[in-house]
């Protein structure tokens, strides 16, 4: 191969690069052109909204309005409100339910009579520190050191109150 030969060769590989590279520069242009959405801001604009339709979450939380929260779970507000309900339910109606082991039973007035009788201060100490009677032994806070005093003291006037 002369020198003469290969230049025609290479000038003609070079040609049809040159020729690929604007054939292919075209194409992108016209792919790519339905694509440029900056090209107009309206559209653009409206495709924003559009997507945040779509990604919008399926269910919406309302914060800071209690009466939604509360007619979703009654039971547990009902709790809260009144925490001698919430920690009799926790703790004391495992003996107190059913009247287990000497236990005088939720709701029994007969049984709670005698107890009552001796007054809430009475009452408090006992479920609080602890209580050996004639029909058993109720352990402090019955036996949940996690109650608070406030807690307990709510408790035995929730269970005396549905005892009288
Ligand atoms: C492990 C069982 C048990 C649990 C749990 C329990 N109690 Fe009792 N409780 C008893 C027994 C038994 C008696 C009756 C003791 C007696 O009169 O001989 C009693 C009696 C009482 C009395 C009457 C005390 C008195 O001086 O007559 C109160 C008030 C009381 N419990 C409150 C509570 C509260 C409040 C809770 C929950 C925080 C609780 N109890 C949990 C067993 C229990």
């Amino acid at each position: 191969m002369t020198d003469r030969k290969l230049f025609k060769t290479l000038a003609g590989m070079v040609a049809v690069l040159v020729a690929v590279t604007v054939v292919i520069f075209v194409l992108a242009q016209i792919v790519t052109s339905g694509l440029r959405l900056n090209a107009n801001k309206s559209a653009l604009a409206q495709n924003q909204a559009t997507i945040a339709a779509r990604i919008k979450p399926i269910g919406e939380v309302t914060v800071g309005s209690a009466p939604v929260v509360s007619s979703l779970i009654p039971a547990a507000s009902a709790a809260v409100k009144d925490p001698g309900k919430a920690a009799y339910e926790s703790t004391c109606v495992a003996c107190h339910g059913a009247g287990v082991a000497g236990a005088p039973k939720f709701g029994d007035k007969a049984a709670w009579v005698k107890h009552i009788a001796k007054g809430l201060p009475t009452l408090y100490k006992h479920a609080l520190h602890g209580f050996s009677g004639t029909a058993g032994y109720m352990p402090a806070k019955g036996g949940n050191p996690g109650l608070s005093d406030a807690d307990v003291q709510a408790a035995v006037r929730y269970m005396v109150s549905h005892g009288k």
